[in-house]
């Protein structure tokens, strides 16, 4: 049985970073919290930039940023995100974030949320996200 965590706790890391977001060109302000199995939790947002393609988003730099710090496993991740840093709707993770968080989780257990507030958010598996989806596992030979 999977260990239970506060998902109003993990929105509002999420919310109290979003301020930071760097935006200018696409004014769409993203911030994500993720949960690892240490129990910590690490925050990043989107930092665009004047070479579009350079810019990075918000779930991708949260994700970098727990491994950096040496986490090699995550259960959660809370997404909020809008124009104007307004989260009037719930902002749906990438393509490539859904696989950048496949490498450090178990999809079935991995939980998405993306929220508009502590108390107003949708909840889903990676799985339920990325169904078939290819991770390390896939490249170890026998
Ligand atoms: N963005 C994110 O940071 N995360 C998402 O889930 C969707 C999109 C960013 C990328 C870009 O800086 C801006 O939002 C508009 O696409």
């Amino acid at each position: 049985m999977e260990k239970d965590f506060d998902r109003g706790e993990l929105i509002r890391r999420a919310l109290e970073q979003q301020p930071a977001a760097y935006a200018p060109y696409s004014g769409f302000y993203v911030s994500a919290a993720v949960l690892a199995d240490s129990g910590e939790i690490y925050t990043g947002v989107n930092v665009e930039n004047a070479s579009y393609p350079a810019g990075i988003c918000a779930e991708r730099n949260a994700i970098a940023h727990a491994a950096a710090c040496g986490e090699r496993r995550i259960r959660a991740i809370a997404i909020v995100g809008g124009p104007g840093g307004e989260n009037r709707d719930y902002c749906a993770p990438c393509g490539i974030c859904r696989q950048v968080m496949r490498e450090f989780c178990n999809p079935k257990e991995m939980r998405v949320l993306t929220a508009k507030s502590p108390e107003d958010f949708r909840e889903r598996t990676l799985e339920e996200l990325l169904p078939e989806s290819f991770g390390p596992e896939d490249l170890i030979r026998e």
